[in-house]
């Protein structure tokens, strides 16, 4: 990789004091207008980007690495720009004068640590000389005690190294077809694997919006297993179907594409402008509705819903591996509370005989099997309908003995692996 210039890295190291120390989401400061990377160009954006997300995606080695070669704690802006380095020296390796050069001025720029410049000169450079040695050695970055015992009790300690292994592989791009008639020809013009859940998966990429079919609305990015919840709704064309907690709108264009009359319901303007924008590029058609669920009362009953309800995200880490640091501590209660209501409006909302998919891009059994059982105990109207993996391209042990569907990200690992997802039909009784 050639190296970069000083800004993008000066921009990764704020994207990195931010998360570590701020306890910010990389995506709050990404999109924000006076965030670290609101005056750079496309191409160093992209980079800065990219470093920040690679460096917290190796922490736990870099780190370790790093202490091989310093007496004392430094500052945390020390810490962060010699990780930067860390990662640009053995991740991307870089040519090592660059990397040395990029956290001296980084350190020298910063009137507090300027003193420290010549430590961190030479830490990086022992580092250039023997940290792959160190590194080949040790285990993936662990997840943070706060999720890695709640994982374990969930699937035991080699299944958590395994998702751990995951996290650091990162993550391929996954791309939902709008016509599933398009699959050889998209797949032959984007260089593209064809899944057998219906997604086509990249391992390289440009930039997304000038590759092929992008502009006409042939697609859209969207993570192969969070591709799969709107299809358990099975055959909907013509059907009235909800789409609960829809923002941005990757199942919302799903639902539309496979002919259903679909409202969507989101609580952020924000977000659901990014729906709009989706829906206007692919031309494909929704009801948009900006309003809190637990506050909505629509005027009809629905033939099927889908609720994406707001959950921890722990299994979307490979594409967020900010999501540890951006909290010290798991504060699940509440948002288990608004799943739970979330659950019952969506059933007040169910013809008798309709189907709901109710899921969540979690690890944790209490946003997924716990919630659906405490669900199904007070709503004994619902009754689960067990999920046909062939039906879908998915794997028999991929779905669980209540016929719900529990994805981990160290599934399909050989195959560049898939986001943490959990899904489940419930259907109300005729
Ligand atoms: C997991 S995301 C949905 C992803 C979306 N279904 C998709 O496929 O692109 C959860 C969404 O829930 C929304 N949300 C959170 N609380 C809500 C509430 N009380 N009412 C409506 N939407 C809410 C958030 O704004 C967020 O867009």
């Amino acid at each position: 990789m050639s190296a970069p210039g000083y800004a993008p890295r000066a921009a990764a190291a704020h994207l990195l004091n931010g998360v570590l120390t701020e306890h910010r989401l990389l995506s709050d400061m990404v999109n924000s207008k006076d965030g670290p990377l609101a005056k750079l160009p496309p191409q160093g954006k992209a980079r800065a980007q990219s470093l920040a997300n690679d460096t917290l995606r190796h922490l736990g080695r870099i780190d370790i690495v790093i202490d091989q070669f310093m007496q004392k704690e430094p500052p945390a802006s020390v810490r962060n720009a010699l990780r930067l380095a860390t990662c640009e020296l053995i991740v991307d390796k870089i040519p090592p004068h660059a990397a040395v050069d990029a956290v001296v001025r980084l350190v020298k720029n910063n009137r507090q640590t300027t003193r420290m410049a010549g430590m961190a000169n030479a830490v990086a450079r022992r580092i250039s000389e023997h940290g792959a040695e160190i590194w080949a050695d040790l285990e993936p970055t662990p997840l943070p005690p706060y999720l890695a015992k709640p994982i374990r009790k969930a699937y035991g300690k080699d299944v958590l190294a395994a998702i751990e292994q995951a996290h650091e592989n990162g993550a391929p791009i996954d791309i939902t077809l709008q016509s599933q008639a398009d699959t050889d020809d998209l797949a032959e013009a984007l260089e593209a694997s064809v899944l057998s859940t219906g997604s086509l998966r990249l391992f390289e990429w440009g930039q997304i919006s000038t590759m092929p079919g992008f502009e006409e609305g042939a697609w859209w990015v969207q993570d192969a297993s969070a591709a799969i919840p709107a299809q358990l709704l099975g055959d909907i064309s013509g059907k009235k179907v909800l789409d609960i907690c829809a923002a941005p709108g990757g199942k919302t264009m799903q639902l539309a594409a496979a002919g259903a009359d679909v409202t969507a319901i989101d609580l952020s303007k924000y977000r659901m402008e990014r729906v709009q924008e989706n829906l206007t590029r692919t031309k494909l058609s929704a009801e948009l509705v900006v309003a809190d669920v637990l506050k909505y009362q629509p005027d009809q009953k629905f033939a099927s819903i889908l609720l994406d309800a707001p959950c921890s995200a722990t299994g979307t880490i490979r594409r967020h591996p900010d999501l540890p640091y951006a909290k010290a501590e798991l504060t699940l209660q509440p948002v288990l509370d608004l799943q739970k209501q979330m659950l019952v409006q969506a059933a007040s909302w169910l013809e008798t005989g309709g189907q709901m998919v109710f899921c969540t891009c979690s690890l944790l059994p209490a946003e997924g099997e716990e919630q659906v059982a405490e669900f199904l105990e007070s709503h004994p109207d619902f009754e689960r309908v067990a999920i046909n993996p062939e039906a879908h391209g998915l794997q028999p042990d991929w779905i669980d003995a209540n016929g719900a569907m529990r994805l981990r990200p160290d599934f399909w690992a050989d195959r560049g692996g898939m986001d943490g997802f959990y899904a489940a039909i419930l259907k109300k009784r005729a």
